[in-house]
């Protein structure tokens, strides 16, 4: 297979995925997302029982006692001083039930935490940025940014761990219908797990206020079958295509500093790897399309579209800017 038919199976492939933009964590689709929508329920049944019962007690009470006409409005109402029964039972009740709040919650997240893994383990190291994710897969060398492959099997036996890191500040790592969030902290590794049960585009997000563009922070999940994944990995992993005359003033442009495309003089690492750009569906970190127009709208000025973001304009000639964009265009 060449890398253009293996490119259009793998265009046709993520077209194929299902969407999944409404992250609901009611429908979790995978293990420990199953696990922490039960102790969510439960939480949402207690709370919901003392909720009837208290502003039910309020209503009865506001009903019944409320003045009516022919009330002596100077006469005191009976004075009670104190009661053992009830003064015991709404200091007992509560204490029970908070202590069957975090016995099952302790539970549960000891329970996701001490799995053992499934047999066919991915691993995966995410490291924050201001405002976006570096993604890399250890045992194939692959780096990548913002769209997380991993493998999904029905029976949850493909699992991917995760490290999270940050080279800045505090960020948290979110793809609601799968798991948790866990954050990503400067100088500590965070260490969780997922296992997809369920093919996907998976929409999640930053959920830690981390600066300007933190709403902007968006990351992207795809969970494909083994055979993709391996497809995609294969695909990853080759240098970037020779495309002469672009590479040329990509590599004599300041872009280099910052972004990294494997085969070529670009080694910075402050921005995301480029070396397979175009197999990304947006860029900016999910806040536009990865198309021509934004594309170019994007090296022209990153501003107008990400207000704030660490990638200035690098005010391109137009001749530039065709031609930097069109060499973008050949890392697929
Ligand atoms: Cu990163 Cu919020």
């Amino acid at each position: 297979m060449n890398i253009h038919s293996l490119l259009a199976f793998l265009q046709a492939q993520a077209a194929n995925l299902p969407e999944r933009k409404i992250a609901d964590i009611f429908k979790p689709l995978a293990s420990p997302g199953e696990s922490e929508k039960q102790v969510a329920l439960l939480t949402f049944a207690i709370t919901g029982a003392i909720f009837v019962v208290v502003g039910g007690l309020i209503v009865y009470t506001i009903v019944r006692f409320r003045s009516r006409p022919g009330d002596d409005l100077h006469q005191e109402p009976p004075q009670v001083y104190g009661s053992n029964q009830i003064e015991v039972a709404w200091t007992v009740i509560p204490i029970l039930i908070v202590f069957v709040l975090i016995g099952v919650t302790a539970r549960v997240v000891a329970g996701v935490q001490n799995a053992s893994p499934p047999k066919t383990t991915t691993h995966v190291t995410v490291i924050g940025h201001q405002w976006w994710w570096e993604v890399e897969y250890p045992d194939y060398h692959i780096r990548t940014a913002n769209e997380v492959h991993v493998p999904f099997s029905p029976d949850g036996a493909q699992a991917t761990y995760f490290v999270l890191q940050s080279i800045d500040v505090a960020h948290s790592f979110w793809i609601p219908q799968l798991s948790g969030k866990m954050d990503a902290i400067p100088n500590r590794d965070n260490y969780f797990w997922m296992n997809p049960k369920a093919p996907g585009y998976y929409y999640g997000n930053c959920a830690e206020y981390c600066g300007t563009q933190h709403a902007n922070m968006q990351l992207r999940l795809v969970a494909e079958s083994p055979e993709d994944f391996k497809r995609w990995t294969l695909n990853q992993q080759a240098k970037a295509a020779d495309a002469a005359e672009g590479k040329a003033v990509f590599e004599s442009l300041s872009c280099v500093n910052c972004h990294a495309v494997q085969g070529t003089t670009a080694i910075g690492k402050f921005g995301p790897d480029l070396t397979h750009l175009m197999s990304r569906r947006e860029i900016g970190s999910g806040v536009v399309e990865n198309n021509h127009k934004n594309l170019r709208a994007w090296v022209n000025d990153p501003q107008e579209i990400k207000p704030g973001c660490l990638m200035p304009s690098f005010k391109l000639t137009d001749r530039e800017l065709d031609q930097v964009v069109a060499y973008l265009e050949t890392l697929k």
